[in-house]
Parts: structure tokens; C-alpha cells; sequence
């Protein structure tokens, strides 16, 4: 008699979603659906460069320089991905600052692509993702929505949580830190050649989630 041979363990599914697109065009919140329906792991990547320019900003002030700043990404631990106030318009303007910073932007690059390729599958959100950190993600989705929508999106979100910030101040924030992030020389934010554009105008966010569902569906190997 003899036993069937066993079966081969199945190769762990690497599966990288990359969401690019400006701020507040309802990245984050696709990322998570995304992570969450397809049982895939997350990373908000805007976090990274959020907490770094806090804790920059925490170690030398205002004025901290670029080699604060590096120092800072370099140091990053996940206690400062958890500080108060990364979510706050000031944070994202700081975030916007050192992520225009070669030595930060290298500091962080490791962690980002070591992230995108866990076993069982990733999603990660942010500016570059496409473009820099897994150019041969399996999926790609750029992420976008016209200024007015995003604004009042962001405005809503900020003085829900107590920011006494208006419309017109977000809307100049979003704009003013989409053109430092798309002018500056390294990564800047672009959609890859390849990115499947998905823009969150006129969707619901269920429509938007399931718009992207669809997408990233339509990217997963057969069976
Ligand atoms: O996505 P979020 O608004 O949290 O990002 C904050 C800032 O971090 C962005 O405005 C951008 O300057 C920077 N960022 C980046 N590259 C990423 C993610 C975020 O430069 N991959």
C-alpha cells in the first residue's frame, strides 16, 4: 500500500496593494476596507512622516533642520506611530516638510517595502507607493477627488475631533501641501503609468469601497 503523497505546502500569497493619491481623497479609508475584505495587513504610510515630523519637531522645535529630521525618522518606534495629535492639520504640514527630505525618506524605505511584502497579502496608502516603494505591486490605485470634496471632507474630520479651523484654511492646508508634495524631487506624489484611477468626487464611501473592491478583484491571481 502506499500513501498518497503529501500535498506541497501552499506558497504564502504575497499580494501588494499600493493606494496612492492626494490628501483626504478617501485613501485611508479604502485602505482599511481593502485590508479588511481581503484579509490583508495595513499601512498608512502618512503616518510614518507624520510622526517624524512631530517627534522633529518635539526634539528641536519649530525650526528643526533636515539632520533633526532624519534623526528623528531614523529613531521612529512604534510608541510615536501612538503620539497625540498626528491626525491634527498641524502634523500633516510638518509631515509634508520632512517627507520632502532624502535621508528621510531613505530612513523610512526599508520598513515600508519589508511591510508590503508579508506573507498573506498588504495594503499601503500613501503618496509613492506605486511609483517608489513597490513599483511591481500587483495592484495599483490612484486615489483622487476634486479639491472642494476633499476639503470639505478634511474640515469635517478636523472640527469633529475639536480643530477650530474653517473651510477656506483646510482648503488652502490641502492645496499648498499637494503641490509641496507633487513639485518636490524625490517621490514625489504621482500616479504610476500603471495605477487604475479611482476618483471619489461623486461616490458614496461604500461606493468608492466598493469600486475599489472590484478593482483589486480584478488584480488577484485566479484560483
Ligand atoms: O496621508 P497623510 O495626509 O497622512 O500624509 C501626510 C504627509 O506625508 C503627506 O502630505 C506627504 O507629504 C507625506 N507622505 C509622503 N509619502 C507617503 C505618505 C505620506 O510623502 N508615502
Amino acid at each position: 500500500m502506499t500513501e498518497p503523497a503529501a500535498a506541497p505546502a501552499a506558497a504564502p500569497v504575497r499580494f501588494t496593494v499600493a493606494l496612492d493619491g492626494p490628501a483626504a481623497a478617501g485613501k485611508g479609508t479604502i485602505a482599511r476596507a481593502l485590508a479588511e475584505r481581503f484579509g490583508f495587513v495595513h499601512l498608512d504610510t502618512g503616518l510614518l512622516y507624520r510622526a517624524t515630523g512631530m517627534k522633529a519637531r518635539l526634539a528641536a522645535g519649530e525650526g528643526f533642520d533636515e539632520s533633526d529630521a532624519a534623526y528623528a525618522a531614523r529613531s521612529l518606534t512604534a510608541l510615536d506611530l501612538k503620539a497625540e495629535g498626528l491626525r491634527s492639520g498641524a502634523a500633516g504640514e510638518a509631515a509634508s516638510k520632512v517627507a520632502a527630505i532624502p535621508a528621510v525618506r531613505a530612513a523610512l524605505l526599508d520598513f515600508q517595502r519589508d511591510f508590503a511584502r508579508r506573507p498573506g497579502g498588504a495594503v499601503l496608502d500613501g503618496r509613492d507607493i506605486g511609483t517608489v516603494i513597490c513599483p511591481a505591486a500587483e495592484a495599483k490605485l490612484y486615489v483622487t477627488a476634486d479639491d472642494a470634496t476633499r476639503a470639505a471632507r478634511r474640515h469635517a474630520e478636523l472640527t469633529g475631533k475639536g480643530e477650530d479651523v474653517t473651510f477656506d484654511q483646510v482648503l488652502d492646508d490641502l492645496r499648498r501641501r499637494d503641490a509641496r508634495d507633487a513639485a518636490r524631487d524625490q517621490a514625489p506624489m504621482r500616479a504610476a503609468v500603471d495605477a487604475l484611477l479611482l476618483d471619489t468626487t461623486d461616490l458614496s464611501i461604500d461606493a468608492a469601497i466598493a469600486k475599489a473592491v472590484e478593482l483589486v478583484a480584478g488584480r488577484l491571481p485566479r484560483a
